[in-house]
């Protein structure tokens, strides 16, 4: 999609569709004055009539709107103008975006409505490109079609480039999880991860199964064991920043399949579970943005890839497994089995040198309990840094909350035949419990969880978006911008 500054008003152009919103309790003032005029106080008449969208994503199409030259109108509500930000603003663009999208369209604008100012450029076309594409990956009949061209009233052309990465890396992020099991497992990610590193000189080494079993990987290596794909683990390494800067370390889960192992999920459970890879894809894309915004700092990505699965060969209730730090860990529930991975990945980012780490995964369950589908549980082991991962989130507009880390939460791990058993006692906590237990292999490096079971993935759709969500692309990409190579005690 290409992006354009356009320079006269809008009403006047040839246009496919313009987009444009309206607060639920602003009235017409300030900039929808303009668009009113050309549309001879149709706005105001659907306002009086109380037919305006209000909520945020709520949208309504007036079809070849008499007064402008374009066959499409959108107006997306924004909500509350009190409630304004980020989250809203993505929101209602890719909403917008995508009711103009279902239909091949050449040309479509933002209307000043929508990008107010300059800062929330790059968030809006990131938010154009995110709403064009859908899940449609295997229709011949496809629901949805990128616009050739957007125009913009505001923003600079370094604005429009970065949007459109952080854009594509969100799509990229959503394709990666849309795509089906069959076609996306531990070999086939790997190889498309690396193709994707090699387009924009991102270091990447693909460790097989021998490899793994080298380097002790003890604890991922059992999780794959029940499959007939073998294991991979992606080390990405993007040099942007001065020789001497530490890196910083984004560590991703990547189970492309998870049965739940001979802790089988019911049908419920399992359908979805395709996306508990997003964690991978999300630090891939990440990585991906970050190395063609060219920022200025050393980033390592890890990505542990495997599939959980029932065979002969898979891991058992009781097993007793060495994971790379010498950690040993008594399993009794093989569906706890993303911290497993982790639980090596984040022993090799401590290993290369990390100054801190983030890790982004859909690991629990219990986190949706906790939070709902569209909140990421944040936690860690620095004040400093959570608020820093935070405030990047905050920035991006993707909600995150804090759950608390109290030692007595790492009680329930202890076993009596090994260092750490992989399940607490009982369902109590378990978004916390499972990240008690991550925290037992960073060694004390500054270390934030991102818990993203509820926000990768949509069961059902939203009026901005379907299936695969990209959360939390964005964010990493803002950690990653703010990175200098070390931690404060608290965010500046
Ligand atoms: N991948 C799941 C968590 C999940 C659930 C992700 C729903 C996305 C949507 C994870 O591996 C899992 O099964 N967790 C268990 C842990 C439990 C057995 C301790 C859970 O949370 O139920
Ligand atoms: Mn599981
Ligand atoms: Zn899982």
């Amino acid at each position: 999609m290409l992006v354009r500054r356009a320079s006269e008003a809008l009403a006047g152009k040839e246009l496919d569709a313009i987009l444009a919103g309206c607060f639920e309790d602003a009235g017409l003032s300030g900039v929808l004055v303009e668009l009113d005029r050309a549309l001879d106080g149709g706005l105001e008449r659907l306002r009086a009539g109380r037919e305006l969208p209000a909520a945020v994503g709520e949208t309504l199409l007036w079809y070849r709107p008499p007064g402008l030259a374009c066959s499409l109108l959108v107006m997306v509500g924004l909500g509350k103008s009190s409630d304004w930000g980020p989250a809203p603003l993505y929101r209602a663009v890719a909403a917008a975006a995508r009711q103009a999208a279902r239909k091949p369209r050449r040309s479509v604008a933002l209307d000043t409505s929508l990008v107010l100012n300059d800062t929330s450029v790059p968030t809006a076309i990131a938010a154009v490109l995110a709403g064009c594409q859908g899940q449609d990956l295997y229709r011949s009949e496809k629901k949805l079609f990128a616009f050739e061209e957007l125009w913009l009233p505001v923003g600079s052309e370094s604005d429009f480039r970065t949007g459109v990465i952080l854009g594509e890396s969100v799509n990229l992020a959503r394709r990666l999880v849309d795509q089906p099991p069959n076609v996306i497992y531990p070999g086939s990610f790997a190889e498309l991860a690396a193709d994707l590193c090699r387009e924009v000189g991102i270091e990447c080494d693909v460790w097989d199964e021998e490899r793994l079993e080298f380097e002790r990987c003890g604890a991922l290596l059992a999780v794959g064991q029940g499959s007939a794909r073998p294991p991979r683990l992606l080390l990405m390494r993007y040099r942007g920043g001065p020789a001497d800067q530490p890196p910083l370390a984004l560590v991703g889960k990547g189970v492309t399949f998870d049965s739940g192992g001979l802790s089988v999920k019911p049908t419920e459970g399992m359908k979805t579970m395709k996306c508990d890879m997003a964690g991978a894809a999300t630090v891939v894309a990440a990585l991906h943005a970050a190395a063609r915004l060219k920022l200025p700092v050393n980033l390592i990505g890890l990505a542990g890839l495997v599939e959980n699965l029932i065979s002969g060969s898979s891991y058992k209730l009781g097993d007793v497994l060495t994971s790379r730090s010498g950690k040993t860990i008594e399993i009794l529930n093989t569906d706890a089995e993303g911290r497993l991975v982790l639980a090596d990945l984040l022993d090799i980012a401590v290993e290369q040198g990390a100054a801190a780490l983030v890790d982004v995964a859909t690991l629990t369950g219990s986190c949706i309990i906790a939070l709902g589908n569209h909140v990421a549980g944040l936690m860690g082991n620095h004040e400093g840094w959570c608020a820093r991962v935070a405030q990047a989130a905050r920035r991006a507009g993707e909600p995150v909350w804090p759950l608390p880390m109290y030692a007595e939460y790492a009680e329930q791990l202890r076993s009596s035949i090994a260092d750490l058993k992989n399940v607490g006692e009982g369902r109590a906590a378990g978004a916390i419990v499972a990240a008690k237990f991550l925290e037992e292999f960073v060694r004390g490096r500054p270390w934030v969880h991102l818990d993203v079971a509820g926000p990768a993935f949509l069961e059902s759709p939203k009026p901005w978006c379907d299936g695969a969500t990209g959360a939390f692309v964005r964010t990493l990409v803002e950690v990653a911008r703010q990175w200098t190579g070390r931690v404060e005690e608290t965010a500046g």
